[in-house]
C-alpha cells in the first residue's frame, strides 16, 4: 500500500467515519474498517534505463540466483497456476486474499499491495494495538526460523515494526518453504482492521525492506508458474447502497490469466527500466473529453494498495478545471478537491495504446455535505513515480503483472467479471489456500547474494537495487 503520509492517514479516518455513517454498519463482528488510503513519500531519482540486453542479463541473473537458492540449481519440472478469491473490504477501500503460514498451516487474510514488496503479519507479540486481529504465533509452528533481523516500515506518522523470519507460506495451491516475511510486534493504531492481519507486498524485491525476495517473485522467477505473471480483477461496491463492509472482491490469478474475466486482448506496457514498483509511462489522461497536460515522462505506479489516484498538482488543477463548480477541499480533505455530486465525471487513461475509461462511480470518492463530493484524485508530493494509479482505476480493467519481460497489462473486463460488481447477498469467500499443486524449497539468502560484482560492473547502478523509502 505504498507509503501514506500522516495527513492522508488522518483523512482516511475521517473518511471511515463518513462511510460508517452513510453506508451502514461495519462488519457483523463490529470490527472497524480497513485502512487503504495511502500515498508514497519521496523516493530517489529514477533508475537509469537499462537496454533490452541489460534487462535480459538482469532477468537471467535473478533466475540463476533463485534456482540456486530454492532448487539447488535445478529447474522445477512441475508448473502450475492457482487462484485466490478476494474480499472487498469497506466499499472498495482494500482487497484482501488469504495465505497460510507455518506448520501446521494457519490462514491469514492479507491486503494485496502491488505498491510494496514485503509480506508482513501481526504476531502474538503485538500489543493492544493488534487486539481483535488474528495473530501469527511463531511458537505454534515447527517451520518458524528467526533471522533476528529487525524490520520497520514507515508510513508517514505511522509505522509497523518487528523482525524478519522465514516460514512455510502457502497460497493458491503454492507452497514456498523458507519464505522470508516480517512478524510485526508494533504498529500504529488503526492501520489494519480485522479480519486482515497483514499485507502481501506484490512489487519487486528491489523495494523489499526485509531484503527478502517477495513470495510472488520467488514463484515467478523459479519457473513454477505456467506463465510468469499474476493478475487481478477487483469488484466495485462503492456506489452500492446495500453493500456490506465485506463483499466478494474478485480474484488474484497466479501463473496464468483467466480469459473468462476479460475480453479482447491484453495490452502489455513494458516497465521502462529496472523494475521496483510496477510503473509504466502514462501518455494520456482525459477528463470530460478534455486532455490533461502531463509534461514529459509521466511515470505511474500501478498500485492495488492505494484506493485512489495520486497525481502532481499541475495535473490535479487541470483535471478539476474540466469540472465546473469544483474547488480545492479544505481542512482534513486538503490535497483533494470537491465537486458537485450531480456531475458525472468521465476520466480516461492511456499508456501508449488503448484508452481505458474509469467509471464515474469511481471518481466520486465520498460525499461531504449535501451536494458536494470528494473526487478520487489527490495531490502527490513525490515525483518518482509522480502518478499513483490505485483501485479507483483498477476496478475498471483486468490487470496483469508480468515478471518477464517486466510489464503491466490491461484488458477490458468480460461480462462475467462485470457481473460480479455490486452483487448483493453473495457470501464473501471463506479463507482458502487451495490444494497443493506445486512446492518450492527456499533458503533465505543474505541480501548480499543478490548483488554480484558482475551485475554492478555491467553498468547497472548499484542504487537500482537499493531504492530506499524515506
Ligand atoms: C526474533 O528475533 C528478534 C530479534 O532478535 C527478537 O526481538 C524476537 O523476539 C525473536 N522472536 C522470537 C519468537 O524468538
Ligand atoms: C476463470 O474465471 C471463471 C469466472 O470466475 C471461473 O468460473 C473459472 O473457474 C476460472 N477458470 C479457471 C481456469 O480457473
Ligand atoms: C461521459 O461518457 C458517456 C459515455 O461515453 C457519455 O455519454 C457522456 O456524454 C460523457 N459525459 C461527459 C460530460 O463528457
Ligand atoms: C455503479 O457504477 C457502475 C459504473 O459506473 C454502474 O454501471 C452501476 O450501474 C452503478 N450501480 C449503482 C447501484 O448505481
Amino acid at each position: 500500500m505504498t507509503i501514506p503520509s500522516w495527513n492522508v492517514f488522518f483523512l482516511y479516518f475521517v473518511f471511515l467515519s463518513l462511510i460508517s455513517h452513510t453506508r451502514g454498519a461495519p462488519a457483523a463482528d463490529g470490527s472497524p474498517l480497513v485502512a487503504g488510503q495511502t500515498i508514497p513519500l519521496r523516493r530517489r531519482n529514477p533508475s537509469p534505463d537499462l537496454d533490452i540486453h541489460q534487462r535480459g542479463q538482469v532477468a537471467k541473473f535473478q533466475r540463476d540466483v533463485v534456482l540456486a537458492r530454492y532448487f539447488g540449481g535445478e529447474r522445477p519440472t512441475r508448473r502450475s497456476s492457482g487462484d485466490n478469491l478476494l474480499v472487498n473490504q469497506a466499499y472498495d477501500s482494500g482487497y484482501y486474499g488469504t495465505l497460510a503460514i507455518g506448520t501446521p498451516s494457519v490462514s491469514f487474510d492479507v491486503l494485496l499491495d502491488t505498491g510494496s514488496s514485503d509480506l508482513w503479519v501481526a504476531g502474538t507479540s503485538c500489543g493492544t494495538v493488534c487486539n481483535g486481529l488474528p495473530l501469527y504465533d511463531s511458537s505454534a509452528s515447527t517451520s518458524f526460523k528467526n533471522t533476528s533481523q529487525s524490520f520497520k516500515i514507515t508510513y508517514g506518522q505511522g509505522e509497523a515494526s518487528g523482525y524478519v523470519a522465514t516460514e512455510t507460506i502457502k497460497m493458491a495451491g503454492f507452497s514456498v518453504f523458507n519464505q522470508g516475511f516480517a512478524v510485526i510486534d508494533e504498529m500504529s493504531s488503526g492501520f489494519l482492521s480485522a479480519p486482515a492481519s497483514g499485507l502481501l507486498g506484490l512489487a519487486w524485491e528491489t523495494l523489499a525492506l526485509s531484503q527478502q525476495m517477495p513470495f510472488w517473485q520467488t514463484l515467478a522467477s523459479s519457473g513454477t508458474w505456467d506463465s510468469p505473471l499474476f493478475a487481478v480483477q477487483f469488484t466495485r461496491y462503492t456506489n452500492d447502497t446495500q453493500a456490506q463492509a465485506l463483499e466478494p472482491g474478485g480474484v488474484l490469478n497466479l501463473g496464468y490469466t483467466n480469459s473468462s474475466l476479460y475480453s479482447g486482448s491484453i495490452e502489455f506496457i513494458d516497465i521502462p527500466s529496472q523494475p521496483s514498483f510496477w510503473y509504466i509511462t502514462l501518455t494520456s489522461v482525459t477528463v470530460q473529453g478534455g486532455s490533461i497536460p502531463l509534461g514529459t515522462n509521466a511515470i505511474a505506479a500501478i498500485d492495488t494498495g492505494t484506493s485512489n489516484i495520486g497525481a502532481p498538482l499541475s495535473a490535479i488543477e487541470a483535471i478539476y478545471a474540466q469540472i465546473p463548480g469544483s474547488k480545492p477541499a479544505s481542512g482534513s480533505w486538503a490535497g483533494y478537491y470537491q465537486f458537485p455530486c450531480s456531475t458525472s465525471v468521465n476520466v480516461t487513461f492511456s499508456f501508449g495504446g488503448s484508452t481505458w475509461a474509469m467509471a464515474p462511480a469511481d471518481f466520486s470518492y465520498a460525499q461531504v455535505g449535501g451536494s458536494q463530493c470528494i473526487g478520487a484524485f489527490f495531490e502527490t508530493t513525490g515525483n518518482n513515480p509522480s502518478w499513483i494509479i490505485g483501485d479507483a482505476f483498477l476496478k475498471n480493467v483486468y490487470t496483469v503483472f508480468r515478471y518477464s519481460p517486466p510489464a503491466v497489462g490491461f484488458a477490458a473486463l468480460s461480462d462475467v467479471a462485470l457481473g460480479e460488481n455490486g452483487l448483493n447477498g453473495v457470501p464473501v469467500p471463506s479463507p482458502t489456500i487451495g490444494s497443493a499443486t506445486a512446492a518450492v524449497t527456499g533458503n533465505a539468502a543474505p541480501a548480499t547474494l543478490r548483488f554480484t560484482p558482475a551485475l554492478i560492473g555491467m553498468g547497472v547502478a548499484f542504487s537500482l537495487l537499493h531504492i530506499s523509502l524515506v
